[in-house]
């Protein structure tokens, strides 16, 4: 899968995507990510890339040309248009959900914004979708741009080693996943569940799944009724 980000800032990247899984994805050819800075795309000879918003207000407004520019450097030659996503808060709030749909692209196009966003008429030209990770405001998209990034990847077959390793996990079914422990068998006076030193696969499956409900109900009970409205509706 391959993933084009466009940004002011492209050196924040390589340090949280170039380490640990998928640093190695990328060494493995299963990932491409390429970060591409607009600033290289201004035609001013200050490579401006922002100026004052008409109608007044406060801070600056990032300018449709450098955008579009490194926008088209990406898509030229393509045959197929890739999917463009604008990081911004006022998008669609990120989920898992959207994550697995976003991992049977091929190809994504990340749009990050800065100072007071981007001018309308980018918005309008390319892009496809906008989203946040959440209802609070940061100073820029890139860091919305390596949640989104990581999320998406550890999900495209072959990133994380087992298969496996996803399915049980927070989110995969809607529901949080159970506690996890490992050695030694006592910490601090507080032992292991004793199911889990059983052996016993069945009983500890039980017990896993009995875990996922209790915990989702206690820490996430919103996400606790998404699930039983779902199943309500199933049944209709
Ligand atoms: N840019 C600034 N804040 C953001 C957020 N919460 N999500 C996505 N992009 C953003």
């Amino acid at each position: 899968m391959r993933f084009d980000v466009l940004t002011l800032f492209p050196s924040m990247f390589e340090a949280v995507l170039g380490e640990s899984i998928i640093g190695r994805a990328r060494s493995r050819g299963i990932i491409t990510l390429n970060f591409i800075n607009i600033r290289d795309y201004s035609e001013d000879k200050h490579r401006r890339v922002d100026d004052y918003p008409y109608g007044g207000g406060k801070g600056m407004v990032m300018q449709p040309g450098p955008i579009y520019n490194a926008y088209k450097s990406v898509v030229e030659g393509l045959e197929y248009k890739p999917k463009v996503i604008y990081l911004t808060p006022q998008g669609k709030v990120f989920n898992q959900a959207m994550a697995k749909e976003l991992a049977k692209e091929k190809h994504l196009i990340l749009l990050c914004g800065h100072y007071e966003g981007v001018d309308e008429r980018i918005i309008e030209e390319i892009v496809d979708m906008e989203l946040s990770i959440g209802d609070y405001v940061l100073t820029g998209g890139e860091i919305p741009a390596m949640a989104v990034i990581d999320a998406v990847c550890r999900l495209v077959p072959g990133v994380l080693g087992n298969e496996e390793s996803f399915k049980d996990e927070s989110h995969y079914s809607g529901l949080l996943e159970y506690p996890q422990y490992t050695r030694p068998p006592e910490f601090l006076g507080r032992r292991v569940p004793e199911v889990l030193l059983s052996g016993h696969h069945a009983n500890i499956e039980k017990w896993r799944k009995e875990q996922s409900i209790l915990r989702t109900c206690s820490k996430r009970p919103d996400l606790m009724d998404k699930i039983l409205l779902k199943e309500k509706k199933e049944q209709i």
